[in-house]
């Protein structure tokens, strides 16, 4: 992934093996128990690596958030300052289990999620509040500097109809007063920001910018009219995360249970979890690009879907999921999952039947030694990955030694194999007509730019496997 998407990432969600001692993951093909006396620090370097290529997958703006609870709190938060150095660091407690898991001496009702993203950005902030929850004023302004002369552009009506605002007046001259706080004009009626002493007063928000926030105001039935009131349905992440929505058994296991009835796996979070975790930083990026490397079951790419579901037609937004398939976990339980989520479940119609494309890949290692015949392996192995990392996926030609994929968009790629698809892809280019990034084999790191100098204008040429080998050999050094 970071030769496919260095730098592309809006949020990466991880949910990584919590190194319980109870054999709950493998290092080097052995599963770790409570007495392996190098336990942390095999989780560390397993860890680290992986933090470290996360990194460079984030955009400049983009957010890490990553899982865990206390057999690791202390030492990922060590890890985290380490990598993510001069970095903003947050941690949220989470109740997950309400029942608690029993200690002798505590019951352990909670995990964690750390939120990491560089310092001084505004990525997160944006909450929903639940509609019983949120704190209603009055638009109106009082105590000090809360008069009309304080403010001229504050003094203006603001228009009700069916108990809804539909609209904006103009600012009043200094010299119009309205007669009543709410006046009737045909069906419409108009609000003034009077108090119930008759005193004229200002709206909070200037005629200019209140369109912006239409969308907050209610409007309130009177003896003797209307008032407005305002209510943000939003506000900054609180850190303790308290409600029946994360509850991992109900909304996790027997949920994951429903979808995929055969499922094995355990330890599914509640989706709403994740989703509260990746909703603050995703509400308005509607086209954002969202990874979890430890996938499991799925449960971020659900809770993606959910995202985009509240959007309706704009929401866009795509994930990768990774998992390493213990116990045929991608197969058998993730992939199958995100399908019926696509697909739908009668039982969960809120957070299921959400129409999406889906793509499953299997990854394998691949000798990167540079002897000729690797390369040319390589190059065999890589159209999907360049497919991945162009988001070209339909093919429209093939030849022997050339393949031409397109998108929706309109974007084109060819990929040639071999020296003898040169010539034969660029006939075929030629009558496209079309723009092309090209991946051209080449044994070194030319791009054959000679042999495509009577298209230079169609192809932007890019050597393959050398752009390919050179983020392998940055990466294993
Ligand atoms: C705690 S679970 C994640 C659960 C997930 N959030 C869910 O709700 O289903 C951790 C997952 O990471 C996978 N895993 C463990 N080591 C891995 C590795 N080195 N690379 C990729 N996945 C790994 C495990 O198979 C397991 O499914």
């Amino acid at each position: 992934m970071n030769y496919t998407h260095k730098g592309r990432i809006d949020a990466i969600y991880i949910d990584p093996p919590f190194n319980t001692g109870a054999k709950d993951w493998k290092y080097n093909n052995n599963y770790v128990d409570v007495n392996d006396q190098w336990r942390h620090s095999k989780w560390l370097s397993m860890m680290s690596k992986r933090l470290q290529l996360a990194k460079s997958l984030l955009k400049r703006d983009g957010v890490l958030i990553c899982a865990i609870d206390d057999n690791e709190f202390h030492h990922l938060g060590c890890l985290l300052e380490d990598i993510f150095n001069g970095w903003e660091m947050h941690c949220v407690t989470i109740v997950h289990n309400p029942r608690g898991i029993q200690g002798s001496n505590f019951s352990y009702t909670h995990e964690y999620a750390y939120f990491v993203f560089r310092k001084g950005l505004k990525v997160i902030g944006a909450r929903r509040i639940k509609a019983e929850d949120i704190d209603w004023r009055s638009l109106r302004d009082n105590g000090g500097e809360s008069l009309r002369t304080d403010a001229r552009n504050c003094f203006y009506p603001i228009i009700v109809e069916d108990e809804k605002v539909v609209g904006f007046g103009d600012v009043l001259k200094n010299d119009e007063h309205p007669l009543k706080q709410t006046v009737k004009k045909g069906n419409s009626f108009y609000v003034y920001p009077i108090d119930k002493q008759a005193i004229e007063r200002k709206w909070r928000y200037a005629r200019q910018s209140v369109e912006s926030i239409q969308h907050l105001l209610r409007v309130k039935k009177t003896a003797k009219g209307y008032e407005i009131e305002i209510g943000k349905d939003f506000g900054t992440v609180r850190t303790v995360w308290q409600d029946s929505r994360y509850d991992s058994n109900e909304n996790g296991t027997k949920l994951v249970h429903a979808l995929v009835p055969d499922s094995t796996f355990d330890f599914p979070k509640s989706v709403f979890n994740t989703y509260d975790c990746i909703a603050p930083i995703l509400y308005e990026r509607k086209n954002a690009l969202v990874l979890d490397y430890f996938a499991g079951s799925g449960t971020t790419g659900h809770a993606v879907l959910m995202l985009n579901k509240e959007d309706g037609d704009s929401g866009k937004r795509k994930f990768i999921l990774c998992t390493n398939s213990e116990n045929k976990i991608a197969e058998e339980v993730c992939y199958p999952r995100i399908n019926k989520v696509i697909k739908g479940h009668k039982d969960y119609p809120d957070i299921t039947g959400i129409p999406a494309n889906l793509k499953y890949f299997k990854t394998d290692f691949v000798d990167a030694k540079p002897t000729d015949r690797n390369k040319k392996k390589l190059v065999d192995k890589s159209t999907e990955m360049l497919c991945l990392k162009e988001d070209c996926f339909d093919e429209v030609e093939k030849g022997s030694d050339f393949k031409i994929f397109k998108n929706s968009n309109n974007k084109y790629i060819g990929i040639i194999y071999d020296d003898d698809g040169i010539e034969s892809f660029k006939k075929e280019a030629k009558k496209m007509k079309k723009k092309f990034v090209v991946y051209v084999f080449s044994l070194d790191e030319s791009a054959r730019e000679e042999e495509f100098e009577d298209m230079s204008d169609m192809v932007q040429l890019k050597p393959i496997p050398a752009v390919i080998l050179n983020v392998y050999k940055r990466i294993f050094k």
